[in-house]
């Protein structure tokens, strides 16, 4: 057995702040103790002057997912190692149910089929520990049916699209559906809400007007069309009697729904990204062809939103705060869509900087150090079943935990992160806060500037059912 003491840090979670020595017996937390209290253990790390943060919980990355006619550029390799530089020491991956239209027999594959070929990507490769989200691409008899199974594996959410006809959408009679068989089974149905339909007509006009630099992006993907489609998702949840989960919201007016139907009782949960917090529609304008860089889906917006989706951070309007990790080069990948922004293959990478960029929220004053960890680790957790495994410093809890410096300052840039994608969303940007040391599961694989873990040593996890609802 090995013992492994974290002295003298300020132990930050959801819950409490404390002066406190955590100590580690081989993967789990066994004791949170008065300073000095006296345990002995083989390693101690000194974190006098340190927050000693659960590790971050990622509820929503991409990695190497085929999409646009490219692949995004981070394997679960390369992208779980730069979460772990980041402080993330859990993601949660979609898997993909392939769509008839993208296979040669015209079928639409299985959900088993989609489960198993992730798996197959990312056991061995991982970092980190993971567990898997499944995207609904189709939405029939037999998927419907394979839910429960899946559920059962630990795999208890489900993606469906409003938006991209022809590739992921679901209708709103298979939406309803799925939000049926979620209620039955305790899945709980994800959704990005834009209205995919209405966007492409504005697409076809944009194009035909001349207007292909990637500002249109944002412009085609109307802020009402996405307040539009949360409502309409909300709706449907209601009337089938399930909870529903809005991923990555971007528009002040899609919180606004959001925040009307928790206000009335129903359980209508929503994450929203760093990048809608920290960039712009201004990102999206920048002069050439840069405007690429910044091009996902829900699309960036005016500054404007960034005061509404801070206060709802506060007010738990907005849960979560997951990255949409989805890099493309831009090189080779982002520009092919030059002379037409609908050929943008759309993400942004993030995975390395949500903790941080969270933590200049705290500096900024936007929340407070518990609210950070609670939007980047305990709720994700709890949303996604994983609580208190993941998530919390606690007795029995696995020991992935950030020994985090709230006073050093780092320059974010493309030359000295670790995402596989050559360039930075954040590029000369100071933060204050960084990461200096990372344990998953007991085992450093993060210190003072050295990498010490290897592909392989993440986990795959089985969640449990969403722990809101229970
Ligand atoms: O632009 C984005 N968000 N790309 C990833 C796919 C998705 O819709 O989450
Ligand atoms: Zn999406
Ligand atoms: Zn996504």
């Amino acid at each position: 057995m090995s013992r492994t003491l974290i002295s003298g840090g300020l132990v930050v979670t959801a819950a409490d702040e404390v002066l406190a020595d955590v100590l580690i017996e081989d993967e789990k937390v066994v004791a949170v103790t008065a300073p000095g209290f006296g345990a002995t253990a083989d390693t101690v790390i000194d974190a006098t002057g340190m927050y000693v943060v659960p590790g971050g919980v990622d509820a929503h990355t991409h990695m190497q997912m085929p999409f646009g006619g490219t692949t995004a550029a981070d394997t679960f390799e390369t992208g779980t190692r730069a979460a772990a530089w980041g402080g993330t020491t859990t993601i949660v991956d979609f898997a993909i149910q392939q769509a008839a239209a993208s296979r040669e027999d015209g079928r639409a594959g299985s959900l088993r089929e989609g489960l198993d070929t992730w798996h197959a990507k990312a056991d061995g490769n991982c970092a980190i520990d993971y567990a898997f989200h499944m995207i609904m691409a189709d939405v029939n008899e037999s998927s419907l049916k394979e839910m429960e199974a899946l559920v059962g594996e630990g795999v208890t959410s489900f993606k469906l699209f409003m938006a991209y006809p022809g590739v992921f959408y679901s209708d709103d009679g298979r939406i309803l559906r799925a939000l049926q068989k979620g209620a039955e089974t305790g899945g709980l149905v994800m959704m990005h809400a834009e209205n995919g339909i209405a966007i492409d007509v504005l697409v076809e006009q944009a194009l035909a007007k001349g207007h292909t630099d990637p500002r249109y992006h944002g412009e085609v993907r109307h802020q009402l069309l996405e307040a539009e489609a949360t409502h309409r998702a909300i709706k449907l949840a209601q009337v089938a009697g399930a909870p529903i989960y809005i991923v990555h919201l971007s528009a002040a007016q899609a919180l606004a729904e959001v925040t009307r139907a928790r206000d009335e009782g129903f359980n209508a949960f929503a994450e929203t990204c760093p990048q809608y917090l920290f960039l712009s529609t201004d990102d999206l304008a920048r002069p050439g062809f840069e405007g690429a860089k910044y091009v996902c889906s829900t699309p960036l917006r005016p500054k404007e939103h960034q005061a509404a989706l801070w206060r709802g951070l506060r007010t738990d309007d907005l849960s979560v705060v997951s990255t949409d990790h989805c890099p493309f080069c831009f090189k080779g990948q982002k520009d092919m869509g030059l002379g037409d922004f609908s050929k943008i293959p759309n993400g942004l990478p993030g995975v390395e900087t949500r903790m941080d960029l969270l933590h200049q929220g705290v500096v900024e004053g936007h929340i407070s150090r518990r609210r950070w960890i609670e939007i980047a680790s305990a709720t994700p957790a709890r949303m996604f079943g994983l609580y208190p495994r993941k998530g919390t410093i606690a007795p029995g809890s696995d020991a992935d935990i950030v020994v985090y410096d709230p006073t050093a300052t780092q320059v974010h840039s493309a030359s000295t992160h670790h995402m596989a994608v050559d360039y930075s969303c954040y590029e000369g940007r100071e933060t204050t806060g960084k990461v200096r040391t990372v344990l998953s599961r007991g085992r450093v694989i993060v210190d003072g500037g050295q990498y010490r873990g290897s592909a392989g040593d993440g986990q795959f996890l089985r969640r449990d059912t969403c722990q809101y609802l229970r």
